[in-house]
């Protein structure tokens, strides 16, 4: 193992983001019709957190440009991604174009956003937004969900999209 790094008070966010990046994650698109708008984003950061009531949360950037269109949503969805869905992770995260083309999804009545071959989905509204650092912890109360449970996931780790080995 290698030696300890003592962290100052102003650290090395590209030492923190690689070693951040040693813990895998999957990877979910946060997504919301907004005034007939499709508005997402890509996120590392979904867990699960709590069984009753049921909560998840996503660590979104203090700087996000689509959070604050996200949120105004009456419920967002939540698509954990599939091993299929690459592209769509890194189209989900481009700065520029249509984060949903050539995306096949579909919208609940409340607006909640999905895409479909989704390893599972979540229909949720906003419990709380919890100020963290440079990021804002939200927790999302679960509305309604579905589950593909044997579908492969898609897995984020090092920077890089993997999937799980046979
Ligand atoms: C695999 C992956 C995981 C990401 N995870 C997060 C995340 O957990 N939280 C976050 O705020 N942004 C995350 N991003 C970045 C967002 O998808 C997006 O690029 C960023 O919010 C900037 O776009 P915006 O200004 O439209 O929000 C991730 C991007 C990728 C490719």
């Amino acid at each position: 193992m290698s030696t300890l790094e003592t962290i100052g008070s102003d650290p090395d966010t590209s030492t923190l983001r690689r070693t951040f990046g040693c813990f895998p994650t999957g990877v979910a698109a946060v997504c919301a019709e907004v005034d007939g708008e499709q508005v997402g984003m890509a996120v590392s950061s979904f867990t699960s957190v709590s069984l009753s009531p049921p909560l998840v949360s996503v660590c979104i950037g203090k700087d996000s440009s689509t959070w604050p269109k996200l949120r105004q949503a009456s419920a967002v969805g939540v698509s954990v991604l599939s091993a299929t869905h690459d592209l769509a992770g890194r189209q989900l995260a481009s700065r520029t174009g249509n984060r949903f083309e050539g995306l096949t999804t579909t919208t609940t009545e409340s607006g909640a956003l999905h895409l479909e071959d989704a390893v599972a989905l979540f229909e949720c509204r906003i419990h709380e937004e919890v100020p963290a650092g440079d990021h804002i912890i939200v927790l999302l109360r679960v509305l309604a969900l579905a589950a593909q449970p044997l579908t492969p996931p898609l897995v984020f780790h090092g920077s890089r999209f993997h999937q799980l080995a046979a």
